[in-house]
This record gives C-alpha cells, sequence and structure tokens, in this order.
C-alpha cells in the first residue's frame, strides 16, 4: 500500500487534529506549467521538479502538491482530464512522476498529487461515447437534459450557462466550470466505483495524498429549479444550487471508505462554501477529510456573490475576525490549512499589502502571520521570492479563461476596456502563473526557449539564485521561518499547541499559542508607523522575528513598522 509515510508515534499533543503522522508537514504547492522546464519547449514539466528538489529540500519543505500533471488538453491547464491514468505529455512519462516520488523521497519529501473528479474533460473518452452514443452506459456518467432551450439559469463559474448545447441534437450537458469541463455525474454508481478504482490505483503507487478539487460541487439539487437572477447576465450563480447541497455527504462518506480510509494518506480538499456549521463532517475525528481550505479570507477583496471580480474594499480589522472565525473553527473539530496563494489567487504581497508589496519587511510580516496559525501551512511556489503580481495591458496577453470571460462580462457591465483590464488584473488567475524565476538571465532561466506564459521581468530582479545568496532576503527569511516552526525549541507549541486571540489595535494581528507548559504571543503590524500593544502580565521574552526584537516597556511590546516578532511569556 502506501510506500513512503510512515506514522509519527510518540505522545500526543492536545486537541482535535494533533497526533496525525502529516500534522507537522510543510507543503509546497507546484503549478508544473510554470515551475521549471527540463526540455527548452517552454513548458514546464516533472523533470523540471526534480532537477530543482535540492532547492525545496534547501527550503525545508517536507511535501509537494503538485497542480494536475494528467493527461489533458490543457484548456484549464490540466484541470479538465481526459485521462486519469495517463500524464499529460508535455508534463513528462510515468518513469518521470516515479523518478520524482523516489528522488524526493530520499530527501525527505512526500508527494501529493491533485484529484478532479467534479468534472472531466470532454475530450475523455467517456464524454467522447457518451456524445456518441445516447444509449451508452457512459451517457449517464455525466448530466445531461433533453429540451430545446436551456434547462435552467444558473451561470457557472467561468461565466455564461453552465448548459451547452449537443451540436445535432436537442440535448444540453452541465458543466460548473468551463465548457470544455462536464460534470461527472455522481449519482451513478458506476461512475463513483470507477473514480474510486482510480483513487485507489493511485494511492497503490506511493503518493501521500490528495489536494481534491472543487469537490463541493459533486451534488446538485436535483429539481434543477431557477433560481433568482443575481447578473447584469439574467443568469444566477450556480453555488446557490450545487455546492454542499444536502446529501452531498452520502457522496463524500463513501469516496473516504472506499478510498482514503483504506490507504495510509492525507487529504486535503477544495471545498468552498462549507459553512462552519458543518465541519465537524468535513475535518472532524470521522471527516470525509483531513483538512479542507477555507476561502473566507483569501477571497475578502472580492464580492462572493453574482460577480467574483467585483473589488471590496477590505481593512485588516477584517483580515483579521476572518482569520480568527477560521481559526477557532478549524481548532474545534481538527487542523486547519493555511494558506495565503495559490494558483487560483492573486500573489499575497500584492493582495494584502497593496503598496507595501515590495517592501520586504512587510512580505516576510505577512508570511509569519499566516505561518504560525495553527494548521498545516501551504507556500506556493514563488511566495517564498515575495513574487507580486503581473499587470498586462491587454486582453491578448492573458492565459486564464475566467479572466478573459471576466473581460468580456466586464465590459458588458458597461465598463470601459481600460477599466476591464485593470480589474482582471487585479484577480487573473494568470498573476500567480507566471514562470518561476530561478535566476536573473533570460527568462529568469525557467526554460532555453520562449515561456508559455509572460514572465513577469524577463531578466527577473526577484529570483531564487539572488536570494539564495542573501540570508536577509525573503528565500533566507521564509527557510529559518520553516527551521525554527519545525524544528527550534519551540516547534512543540508552535505545530501541536492550541491558539487564541490576542486583542490588538486594527492594524495588528496578534494570537497565542500555547500548551500546558508554554506560551507564546505572536504580534504582526500591517502599519508603516509603529505602534504600542499590551503584553500579559510576566516576564516576556522576544524569542523570534522579522527584524532586530522589538522594545518592551511598562507591560507593552513597541512594534516597527510591519514588524512581526513572537514573544515568550512567563
Ligand atoms: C479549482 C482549481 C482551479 C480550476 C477549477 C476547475 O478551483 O483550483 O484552478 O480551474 O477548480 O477545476
Ligand atoms: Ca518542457
Amino acid at each position: 500500500m502506501s510506500g513512503q509515510n510512515s506514522k509519527t508515534e510518540g505522545a500526543l499533543g492536545t486537541g482535535p487534529g494533533v497526533g496525525k503522522w502529516w500534522e507537522k508537514e510543510v507543503i509546497y504547492q507546484i503549478y508544473p506549467k510554470s515551475f521549471k522546464d527540463s526540455n527548452g519547449d517552454g513548458i514546464g514539466d516533472i523533470r523540471g521538479i526534480t532537477g530543482k528538489l535540492d532547492y525545496l529540500e534547501d527550503l525545508g519543505v517536507t511535501m509537494l502538491w503538485i497542480c494536475p500533471v494528467y493527461r489533458s488538453p490543457m484548456d484549464d491547464n490540466g484541470y479538465d482530464v481526459s485521462d486519469y491514468r495517463a500524464l499529460a505529455p508535455e508534463f513528462g512519462e510515468m518513469e518521470d512522476l516515479d523518478e520524482l516520488i523516489r528522488e524526493a523521497g530520499k530527501r525527505g519529501i512526500k508527494i501529493m498529487m491533485d484529484l478532479v473528479i467534479n468534472h472531466s474533460s470532454d475530450e475523455h473518452e467517456w464524454f467522447r461515447q457518451a456524445l456518441k452514443d445516447p444509449g451508452s452506459k457512459y451517457h449517464d456518467y455525466y448530466i445531461f437534459r433533453q429540451g430545446k432551450d436551456r434547462p435552467n439559469n444558473w451561470r457557472s463559474i467561468f461565466g455564461g450557462s453552465v448548459w451547452e448545447k449537443v451540436p445535432g441534437r436537442d440535448e444540453y450537458y452541465y458543466h460548473t466550470f468551463g465548457k470544455k469541463q462536464p460534470d461527472l455525474n455522481w449519482e451513478n454508481r458506476e461512475l463513483r466505483r470507477e473514480l474510486y478504482d482510480m483513487v485507489n490505483w493511485w494511492l497503490d503507487r506511493g503518493i501521500a495524498g490528495f489536494r481534491i478539487d472543487a469537490i463541493s460541487f459533486i451534488k446538485k439539487d436535483l429539481t434543477w429549479a431557477d433560481r433568482e437572477p443575481d447578473g447584469a447576465d439574467g443568469l444566477a450563480k450556480c453555488t446557490k444550487a450545487s455546492r454542499v447541497m444536502p446529501g452531498i455527504g452520502e457522496f463524500l462518506g463513501e469516496l473516504k471508505r472506499e478510498t482514503f480510509d483504506r490507504h495510509q494518506c492525507v487529504t486535503v480538499a477544495e471545498a468552498a462554501g462549507v459553512p462552519y456549521d458543518l465541519m465537524q463532517d468535513f475535518i472532524g475525528d470521522n471527516g470525509y477529510f483531513d483538512m479542507i481550505f477555507d476561502f473566507r479570507y483569501a477571497d475578502l477583496d472580492i464580492a462572493s456573490g453574482s460577480e467574483w471580480f467585483k473589488r471590496l474594499p477590505w481593512t485588516v480589522k477584517e483580515l483579521k475576525e476572518k482569520i480568527f472565525s477560521n481559526q477557532m473553527t478549524m481548532q474545534r473539530y481538527g487542523m486547519a490549512a493555511n494558506f495565503i496563494e495559490n494558483h487560483d489567487q492573486p500573489r499575497a504581497a500584492s493582495k494584502y499589502l497593496k503598496e507595501a508589496q515590495y517592501n520586504t519587511d512587510a512580505v516576510k510580516m505577512l508570511g509569519a502571520m499566516y505561518f504560525f496559525l495553527r494548521g498545516v501551512p501551504f507556500i506556493y511556489q514563488g511566495q517564498e521570492l515575495g513574487m507580486v503580481d503581473f499587470e498586462r495591458s491587454s486582453i491578448g496577453e492573458f492565459n486564464d479563461l475566467s479572466s478573459i470571460d471576466q473581460y468580456h462580462r466586464s465590459l458588458e457591465g458597461g465598463l470601459s476596456e481600460e477599466d476591464a483590464l485593470r480589474i482582471v488584473n487585479l484577480r487573473s488567475r494568470d498573476n500567480a502563473r507566471t514562470p518561476f524565476p530561478w535566476n536573473s538571465g533570460r527568462y529568469g532561466g525557467f526554460t532555453e526557449g520562449t515561456p508559455w506564459l509572460g514572465m513577469t521581468e524577463e531578466y527577473p530582479k526577484i529570483n531564487a539564485e539572488a536570494q539564495r545568496k542573501d540570508a536577509d532576503s525573503i528565500y533566507g527569511f521564509y527557510k529559518e521561518m520553516i527551521a525554527f516552526r519545525q524544528n527550534g525549541p519551540y516547534s512543540e507549541t508552535l505545530t501541536r499547541g492550541g491558539i487564541a486571540p490576542v486583542s490588538s489595535g486594527d492594524d495588528v494581528i496578534a494570537y497565542r499559542r500555547y500548551t500546558e507548559e508554554e506560551e507564546i504571543y505572536c504580534f504582526f503590524n500591517f502599519a508603516s508607523e509603529k505602534c504600542a500593544e499590551a503584553l500579559p502580565p510576566g516576564e516576556a521574552l522576544p524569542i523570534w522575528g522579522n527584524m532586530e526584537a522589538p522594545g518592551i516597556q511598562d507591560g507593552k511590546i513597541i512594534l516597527r513598522p510591519y514588524q512581526a516578532a513572537l514573544i515568550k511569556v512567563r
């Protein structure tokens, strides 16, 4: 069965989720297309990742989450799988993946794969068969409705109706995301069985677990009734009728019993929209998954309703409140999955720090703020260099299908071309997908050819090689921070301890990590001015931070602009 994980023995800490073999992992997310190209075709690949394992080992991460590398026409860069048991040739051969798993294992790094089972590609054999022969069993592997008109008014996540007409027939198929990503019909037992077999097949290959894509969408409202329109297009966002719907637990419970439970693996689900009062079912002791990604604070800059690219003003105080409600909820039931970036989000420095995005103190402070929360930290490639968003000057420079859709919808909604471009630039998923800058050479050493997507800079100033030589760099800081959390003298408290909010000024996020033996106060000043925060009574000892230790006077800590400071209180 699972090859590389061994159960962590030893004293259990306290609190839900503590004592699992994966509790002390630091997970690094790789977007393969943009990480490292090994053969000059401009597209990152598996051998590229293998060639950079020394870099990842040096950084100190213990697990990699690899975004989909399965066979795919790449309409959504691999989130449209046409064969679950084969790899995309541009990414490599199965032997390359086995080599990556093996070589990573030698360095103590495990591999987590992406699992995309809400939908497949329209080029999957099942879908081809379903189209070719409506009488075949594969027709029921997908969601088809007969009729001349669209069955209802639901809007897909990437825009437009969820229904796409089948050419030559009065029939429509359903897609939550893009048109080339038809949803699988989870109501069909045989389909579910095929998926479970495939999941087990992968787990048997020695991977450590899965990040599970868009899984809260697998159950739909089977009445298919129209919803109240919520946008200029007259449609209603499909989440209202297809996300975390009643009955989804039966599918998720079965998935777990038939697959994950039979292996020693770790699972983290992309499960947007799970109400906090259902968290026990999702990540509790016997939950469907080990962890879930919660987007409540990641998405605080955009309207959650109809048109998600619409900007919302937000404050550090709101960010703080959202983080604490996430943390206190997750702690009640299990472990949080903490992140500030991923391949769908803008760069964290640009989003959370705005005009301070190039201020290295601020970038380090932000990194530490989420890193010492309770749970498993995820780092997205390039985050450890403080990469920033890339402003594109015309819609033709974008690859992300959702950005292109949002641009056109913004225009339809009455925005000027200039405003539409500005809005799309701020939230485009391409911000995080620009190729990784390895050095200051042409295309940052990412490729010998021409990169598939424009680079942030052609000869990058922000690059891994320069930062690795500089202990004061953001990379140097991440490396030290990882080592401090994993192996430092306070590791037990920082990984297995509890968390509680500490009240602080509006621009400061402060929390306390604790065990029965130890208490560590963590302060993060998001302001460009210094400030003072109250400390509890007792002896206060600064133990770690992003700059010279803060002053402590009359029971107060004096924080410099953008200071992060961990204080042990006795
Ligand atoms: C998830 C992925 C995203 C993808 C979508 C459809 O949200 O993170 O990149 O486009 O699912 O698979
Ligand atoms: Ca390549």
